[in-house]
């Protein structure tokens, strides 16, 4: 299977993290949003002692809690000691109302509104991760009313292409995030932070993309970060405490993606680093990286009961489920890969049926996955597996056609518990007049 904690017992049931899912569903429903707890937390130790091994013990990885953000998450990254990047006030609350430690907050976006500043500073965010000039005179503004230096790193673009899909392509000069190196905009930037008298600027950021399998992009990115930082410090004799290098370690979503070793990885990044600072005589920077796919991807499942199967002589077969595009979109938005399984006949290969598993919204878009191939026998009330949506899945989730999102239920040491609850019909139209 694409990750170790998916097992099939003996009924043939498909278990995550040793539990069945079938009971799993009897339990708690469907669609059901399902969590392995461990495997998070694995996660999360394997880039804290890979990075703390590699780059020392000022290295933080940071979780970007984009990737799913709700209380229980912020919970684990506390009592991992990870560090956190947010990108909203939303984002931001949900950290704070689990008493997440503010100083290990990195606050992202590309358009921070003033409420959104004002409360990021109110609630004591460590950095803001800056990317426009705007941006660095309404920070300005609101520390010096508060009489406060605050921390920031300028988010930069390196210039790489680090040829994923478009929409999660970050790291190139045309993109709506960050400062380009290239155009000099960097430079000015952080010529124009360090005239500011209430900001203190810790550092660069640069985030390449996302689902990103080759490493060599991250070492170039690397390299031009430092050689960018070296200028900086030749030009106003400025020089990092901090720099942030981003996310994006791609994950297995099927058979036919790699397996990355996030240790190997980091020890490679490490080495370039620790090197190139050496040859520049550069003082070594606290080294910070995001990842947020790879810390909480494979802990996750969505588990469906199926409906309607239709087959349409000539032309292909459909199999709805009780969810779809409102729990996960990433088909719809890019065409995402995944794994998709009878989760209680998880071994049954008998006469393979070719389908198209579509969701149950109003919209011939509302498609889970095309080409999958499941037992032909395949009915109403099978339950149906799709693997590795613990991220950008219930954090990309909506109520469109009003359907109610599904709980998060999280696997811990062979028990479960309800993370979030399921949305109610009341729930969808609490904000109704
Ligand atoms: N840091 C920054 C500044 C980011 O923009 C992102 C992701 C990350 C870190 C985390 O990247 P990761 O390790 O998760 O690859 N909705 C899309 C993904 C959008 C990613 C946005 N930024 C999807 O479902 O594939």
């Amino acid at each position: 299977m694409i990750c170790n904690n998916l097992t099939v017992n003996k009924e043939g049931h498909l278990c995550l993290g040793g539990q069945d899912t079938i009971e799993l569903a009897k339990q708690y429903g469907t669609p059901l949003y399902l969590m392995d707890e461990d495997r998070i937390r694995e996660r999360c130790r394997t880039y804290m002692t890979a990075m703390k091994e590699a780059f020392g013990e000022t290295s933080l990885p940071l979780y970007a809690s984009k990737a799913a953000s709700f209380k229980q998450i912020y919970r684990i990254m506390k009592e991992e000691g990870m560090g956190i990047d947010v990108v909203s006030s939303g984002e931001i609350c949900t950290a704070i109302a689990v008493g997440f430690p503010m100083e290990r907050a990195y606050f992202h976006s590309n358009n921070k509104t003033d409420a959104d500043i004002d409360y990021a500073m109110a609630n004591g965010i460590g950095y803001f991760v800056v990317d426009n000039r705007e941006e660095l005179d309404a920070i300005e503004y609101f520390a010096s009313k508060r009489s406060i230096t605050q921390k920031i790193l300028l988010r930069l673009t390196p210039g790489i292409d680090p040829h994923t899909y478009a929409a999660v392509n970050t790291g190139k000069v045309d993109s709506k995030f960050g400062s380009a190196i290239e155009t000099g905009q960097a430079d000015e930037m952080t010529a124009y932070a360090l005239a500011q008298k209430h900001i203190k600027l810790s550092g660069y950021h640069c985030h390449i993309g996302s689902q990103v399998f080759d490493s060599d992009t991250f070492l170039r990115a690397a390299a031009i970060m430092i050689d960018f930082a070296n200028q900086m410090r030749e030009k106003y004799n400025f020089v990092i405490d901090e720099l942030d290098l981003g996310g994006g370690y791609g994950v297995r979503y099927t058979e036919n993606d790699p397996e990355i070793d996030i240790a190997e990885n980091i020890r490679e990044i490490a080495g370039a680093v620790k090197a190139q600072c050496k040859a520049l005589d550069y003082p070594m920077p606290a080294i910070r990286l995001e990842p947020g796919r790879s810390i909480v991807a494979d802990a996750g499942m969505t588990l469906y009961t199926v409906g309607t199967v239709k087959q349409i002589p000539g032309y292909k077969n459909y199999v709805s489920v009780d969810g779809g595009m409102t729990d996960n979109p990433r088909y719809a938005l890019y065409r995402s890969s995944y794994t998709v399984l009878l989760a209680n006949r998880a071994n049954d290969e008998t006469t393979p049926f070719k389908c198209s598993v579509v969701g149950r919204c109003c919209e011939s878009g509302d498609i889970l996955q095309e080409n999958v191939t499941l037992p032909a026998n395949t009915a109403r009330g099978d339950i149906l597996a799709v693997l590795t949506t613990g991220a950008y899945n219930y954090a990309m989730s909506s109520n469109y056609n009003r359907i109610p999102r599904p709980p998060v239920v999280m696997l811990k040491d062979g028990e479960s518990y309800v993370a979030v609850k399921r949305e109610t019909y009341e729930d969808v139209c609490k904000n109704d007049i």
